[in-house]
């Protein structure tokens, strides 16, 4: 059985559509749930799955005690699922391919630092965009820049507000990201 971290700074819904689609099969699972902040959802929804949180601060993710956690749980596959501080290089060092990130946009457009939930969608109604869509990708030293694995798109209308292109994003986000995971947990050589 393989073993998944999820790091997430907020709400949690995709970690939870993880936490959830690999209760269902014998491929992994999820063994804890990383958080940055102290409030965010994310902690209620995976207590109420029994899965083990840790919070830290930006320090203590920047020092050594967080790469030293990890270690400890020896993980196949780090999930950023809304994790919002920057990936410290320490750790990408010591788990190459083993670190994706989920982005709310159809990378390399509106990425980078700032890019984020609702900035993006409001940034792509303002642009009039036509479509938009989601990007998984490995995570590197630089913001939403390590290797497109998966995206997926979506139209959009002149009717599209902020909030209408959040939900057809989460939609998107809930229909693929377990299924993404899965796929590269199964070409996984070591
Ligand atoms: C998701 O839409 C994710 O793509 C986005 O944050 C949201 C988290 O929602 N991530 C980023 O913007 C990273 N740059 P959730 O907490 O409900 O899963």
């Amino acid at each position: 059985m393989k073993k998944i971290i999820i790091f997430a700074s907020g709400s949690g819904s995709n970690a939870e559509n993880i936490i959830t689609y690999f209760k269902k099969n014998q491929i992994a699972k999820v063994v804890s749930v990383f958080t940055n902040n102290a409030t965010a959802k994310v902690i209620e929804r995976a207590k109420n799955h029994q899965i083990p949180v840790e919070i830290f601060s930006k320090n203590e993710l920047l020092e050594h005690n967080i790469l030293q956690k990890i270690q400890e749980i020896d993980p196949d596959l780090i999930v950023l699922a809304g994790f919002l501080l920057k990936f410290p290089e320490n750790i990408i060092e010591q788990y190459p391919h083993k670190i994706i990130n989920i982005h709310p946009a159809l990378l390399p457009n509106y990425g980078g630092k700032g890019m984020y939930g609702m900035h993006i969608h409001r940034a792509i109604v303002n642009n009039k965009e036509k479509e938009t869509g989601i990007s998984i990708h490995y995570v590197n030293e630089h913001y939403d820049e390590g290797a497109i694995i998966f995206q997926a798109n979506v139209t959009l209308t002149d009717e599209d507000t902020p909030e209408t292109v959040a939900e057809k994003i989460h939609e998107l986000e809930q229909k693929h990201f377990p299924e993404i995971i899965q796929t590269i947990l199964e070409q996984q050589i070591v």
